[in-house]
C-alpha cells in the first residue's frame, strides 16, 4: 500500500515537471520540435548509431531550427548549410559559447582548451595555436618529422607483404608520434609499452565517448556515476593517461632551460613563469595537463581516421593515387601538391570525423 502510494506520488511529480517544461517551452517561444517524454525526452526514438538520421527526418516536419530533448537537456538543432552559416558565421559572437559535455568535463576535471569558454578558452587557444605553429605545424621542421614517421609507416605496411591488414593501429602510432614530437619533444619506439598503452587508452576513450553508453553518460552523468559499467574503466584509464602526462611535465620542469624551449610543455612553463604575479592567469598546471590531454584526444583519432578514409579512396581510385605521387610523401614536391591538396580537402568534405558540434547540433546536407 505504502509502495503504491509512493509510486503514484512519484508519477504525479514527473507529469508535473513535464507540464511545467511544456509551459516554459511556450513561454520562451522555443523553436518547434517533437513531443518529449518526461526525463528521457526524445532519446528513445533517436537512431542510436546515427542520431543525425532521425534529426534530418524531424527537420522535414519541424523545419531547420528545432528543439529536441536529450534526456533533461534541451538542445537546439540546426539543419542545413544556410541555417548553420547564419548562426556560426553571420552571428558568430552570439554563438561562440559551448555547453558542458559531461564526459569531457569529467575527463579534463573542468580545465583545458577542449571544454572551456570565455577568457580561458581565448587565452589557451591563442597560446596553443601560436606555439604549435612555432614548433612546425605546417612548417619545414614538421615536414621532416612527418616524412620520417611516414617512412616508418610505409615500411610497416610493406612488412605485411600485401596480405590484408587493418591500418588503424599503424596510423594511430604515426599520428600520435608527431603530436608527441610537438608536445613532449620526443618520439617513442613502437615497442614502448607506455606509448602503446597511451595509444590504446586514447582509442578506447574516443570509442567510448561516441558509443551509446558514452552518450548516456552525457545525458545522465549524476545517475551514471552510481551505476556499474564501462565508464568506470574508461575514467580509470583517463587517470592513467593524466599521470603519464604529469610525469612528463615533471621531467620537463626539472630540465627546463627558459632560453631554449624544446616543445609545447616548455613554452607553457615559460608562460607560467611570465604570468606568476597575475592572480587571474589561465597559465597553471591544471590547464597544462588537461590541454595536453586534449591535444592527444582531439588530434589522434581525427587525423588517423581521415588518413584511413583517404587510403580507402586511393584503393578505390588508383588513378588518383598515381596523380598524388604515390605513397611516399615528399611534402614539398610541387608537381603533385595541388592534387594532394584537392584530394585531402575532398576527403575532409566527404567524411565526418566530428559531425556534431559541441554546443549545438549542426548538420549540413
Ligand atoms: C583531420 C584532422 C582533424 C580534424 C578533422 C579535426 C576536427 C576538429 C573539429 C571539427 C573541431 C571543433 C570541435 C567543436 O568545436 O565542437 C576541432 C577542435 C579541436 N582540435 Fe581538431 N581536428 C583535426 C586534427 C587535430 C590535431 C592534429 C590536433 C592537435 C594536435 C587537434 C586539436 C584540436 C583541439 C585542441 C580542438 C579544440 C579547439 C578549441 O576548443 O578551440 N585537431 N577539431
Amino acid at each position: 500500500m505504502e509502495l503504491s502510494g509512493t509510486l503514484i506520488l512519484g508519477g504525479l511529480i514527473v507529469v508535473l515537471v513535464w507540464l511545467v517544461g511544456l509551459k516554459s517551452r511556450r513561454r520562451w517561444s522555443l523553436p518547434p520540435g517533437p513531443t518529449a517524454l518526461p526525463i528521457v525526452g526524445n532519446l528513445l526514438v533517436l537512431d542510436k548509431k546515427a542520431p543525425f538520421k532521425t534529426l534530418l527526418e524531424w527537420s522535414k516536419i519541424y523545419g531547420p531550427v528545432m528543439t529536441v530533448y536529450m534526456g533533461l537537456n534541451r538542445v537546439v538543432v540546426l539543419v542545413g548549410y544556410d541555417t548553420v552559416k547564419e548562426a556560426l558565421v553571420d552571428q558568430a559572437d552570439d554563438f561562440t559559447g559551448r555547453g558542458p559535455i559531461a564526459f569531457m568535463v569529467r575527463a579534463s576535471r573542468g580545465y583545458g582548451l577542449g571544454i572551456s569558454n570565455g577568457e580561458r578558452w581565448s587565452q589557451l587557444r591563442r597560446f596553443t595555436l601560436t606555439t604549435l605553429r612555432d614548433f612546425g605545424m605546417g612548417r619545414k621542421g614538421m615536414e621532416e618529422w612527418i616524412q620520417e614517421v611516414s617512412s616508418q609507416l610505409i615500411d610497416r605496411i610493406q612488412s605485411t607483404k600485401a596480405k590484408p591488414f587493418d591500418p588503424t593501429f599503424f596510423l594511430s602510432c604515426s599520428v600520435s608520434n608527431v603530436i608527441c614530437c610537438m608536445v613532449f619533444g620526443e618520439r617513442f619506439s613502437y615497442d614502448d609499452d607506455q606509448f602503446l598503452q597511451l595509444l590504446q587508452i586514447t582509442a578506447d576513450i574516443i570509442k567510448f565517448s561516441s558509443s551509446p553508453w558514452g552518450q548516456l553518460y552525457n545525458v545522465f552523468p549524476g545517475l551514471m556515476e552510481w551505476l556499474p559499467g564501462r565508464h568506470h574503466k574508461v575514467f580509470a584509464d583517463i587517470e592513467k593517461t593524466r599521470s603519464f602526462i604529469t610525469k612528463k611535465i615533471q621531467a620537463h620542469r626539472e630540465t627546463l632551460d627558459p632560453s631554449s624551449p624544446r616543445d609545447y610543455i616548455d613554452c607553457f612553463f615559460n608562460r607560467i613563469n611570465q604570468e606568476k604575479d597575475n592572480p587571474t592567469t589561465e597559465f597553471h598546471e591544471d590547464n597544462l595537463v588537461s590541454t595536453v590531454l586534449d591535444l592527444f584526444l582531439a588530434g589522434t583519432e581525427t587525423t588517423s581516421s581521415t588518413i584511413r578514409y583517404a587510403l580507402s579512396v586511393m584503393v578505390k581510385y588508383p588513378k588518383i593515387q598515381g596523380k598524388t605521387g604515390g605513397p611516399r610523401l615528399g611534402l614539398s614536391t610541387r608537381s603533385t601538391s595541388w592534387t594532394r591538396m584537392a584530394t585531402s580537402r575532398k576527403t575532409l568534405r566527404s567524411f565526418h570525423s566530428l559531425p556534431v558540434n559541441k554546443h549545438i547540433f549542426c548538420f549540413t546536407r
